[in-house]
């Protein structure tokens, strides 16, 4: 893999000496790191997410046209560790509900082996950071991070604030490109965990499950709510409020 030249437009990582982001849709790189930004991403994503190859489509399409479908902010944040390309992180930001949603991320093992265990709150924090700035200057709030996940990882979005949602959820195989298929099809055991930046509001609270719901199923997915699986999120939150 290359290692990109230093960048002006890199983030450093507060607390993690010698890590940087650069986001693949900074309005400011130029049009060639952009293209070395990309076939990082999608290196990256193909080793880490082979099974989500429809993401790199939506990528390429964004870099074309500078639209997101879903209205979301897009952001797909190489991650490196002095000039060294060591992972990923994508995250869309839906500015109208004010909800971060983290899609997909990984850093390389040997990156992270010798990080204290906090390292990954710390880089997760220098994320969300960078979503509210780029909210507080479009005069918008973020207040709510969502992500889904295997419950393997469970206790560690729990050390980085996050909350495991007790409502059943399904992820669609083909991410928003569900409807592609002749029967949309969803992962297993994937889960919601949410975490709320609002210090009035509880992550674990079904006020943030349901934002999290809405934002994930309904506006980024934009799944068919006669669907029964989609159905059945949507009405156990409902029942949950009732
Ligand atoms: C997500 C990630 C950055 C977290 O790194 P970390 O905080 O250093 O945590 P670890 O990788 O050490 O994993 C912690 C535990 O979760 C387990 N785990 C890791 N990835 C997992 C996955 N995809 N599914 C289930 N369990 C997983 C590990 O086996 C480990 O279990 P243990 O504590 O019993 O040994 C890192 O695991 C990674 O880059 N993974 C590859 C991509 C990925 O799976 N991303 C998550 C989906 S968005």
């Amino acid at each position: 893999m290359r290692a990109l030249v230093k960048n002006e437009n890199e983030s450093l990582i507060s607390g993690l000496p010698g890590f940087s982001v650069l986001d693949l849709f900074h309005p400011d790189i130029t049009e060639q790191t952009r293209e070395e930004l990309f076939t990082l991403a999608c290196e990256f994503h193909v080793r880490y997410f082979p099974e989500s190859p429809h993401a790199i489509d939506e990528w390429r399409a964004h870099i074309q046209t500078g639209e997101s479908p879903t209205r979301e902010r897009v952001h797909v944040w190489l991650i490196f560790k002095d000039t060294k390309p060591v992972g990923m992180w994508a995250v869309n930001v839906n500015i109208e509900s004010g909800v971060a949603l983290m899609l997909f991320g990984a850093v390389d093992k040997e990156a992270r082996s010798n990080l204290p265990h906090t390292w990954l709150r710390s880089f997760l924090d220098a994320l969300i950071e960078l979503c509210v700035t780029e909210c507080e200057v479009l005069g918008r709030k973020v207040d709510l991070v969502a992500l889904e996940s295997e419950m393997g990882l469970k206790n560690r979005w729990e050390s980085a604030g996050f909350a495991l949602i007790n409502v059943p959820y399904f992820e669609p195989t083909l991410g928003m490109h569900w409807a592609n298929a002749p029967e949309v099809t969803f992962y297993e055991n994937n889960h919601l965990f949410v975490r709320s930046l609002d210090p009035n509001t509880r992550s674990d609270s079904t006020d943030s499950a349901q934002r999290a719901l809405q934002a994930f199923v309904v506006a980024h997915y934009q799944l068919d709510v006669t669907i029964p699986q989609v159905a059945t999120m949507l009405s156990q939150e409902h029942e949950r409020n009732a």
